[in-house]
């Protein structure tokens, strides 16, 4: 006879008195941290997101969400243009920063591209990219880019978020 499960799942209906426990749900799914980075009339902005996905490689396309309740929401909305950042396991002070702050880049080296975005060195890969779509998707909006330039880097970990605490991952 098998042992009872230690742990059993919690079956549920998404509903609005429950959206904690979607959120946890979601939250199962392992992902990678990027930062998303766009030129603004206030000065460069950024966010940290864990929505990015990769779509296509022929033509090459990504795509990631912002809350359309987020305060910074407004710029990623109208950003034509964009960067998005895969960070390594030894960024992650820009992680947190970047979440609290929307002009925390002021306080961190960058340069910018041709259209003005703002690109982070040291980042695992960095994808440049144009908007070429938005779909609605609830409270955040999809938006697919077309990735114009990509650089990546052959060593380094990664930063990972998991169970709603970011985590480094050493592949060692
Ligand atoms: C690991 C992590 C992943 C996140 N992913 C997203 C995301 O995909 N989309 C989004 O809009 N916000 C995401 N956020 C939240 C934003 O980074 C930021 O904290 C939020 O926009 C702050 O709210 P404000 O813009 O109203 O100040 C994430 C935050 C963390 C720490």
């Amino acid at each position: 006879m098998n042992a009872a499960p230690e742990f059993q799942p919690r079956a549920f209906v998404p509903g609005p008195d429950n959206t904690r426990l979607l959120r946890d749900a979601f939250g199962r799914f392992a992902t990678g941290v990027t930062i998303v980075t766009a030129a603004s009339e206030s000065g460069p902005v950024a966010i940290t997101a864990n929505s990015f996905s990769s779509v296509s490689l022929d033509p090459p396309l990504v795509i990631w969400a912002p809350d359309r309740n987020s305060r910074r929401f407004p710029h990623f909305e109208s950003a034509e243009h964009y960067a998005i950042h895969v960070l390594a396991a030894d960024q992650d002070a820009l992680c947190f920063a970047t979440a609290k702050n929307v002009h925390a880049l002021l306080e961190h080296s960058h340069h910018t591209n041709a259209h003005g975005v703002p690109l982070i060195d040291g980042c695992l890969a960095r994808f440049e990219c144009r908007r070429v779509a938005c779909h609605e998707g609830g409270d955040h909006l999809l938006v697919l880019g077309q990735v114009e330039r990509a650089v990546l880097r052959d060593d380094g970990d990664a930063l990972a978020f998991f169970r709603g605490q970011v985590r480094k991952i050493d592949m060692n």
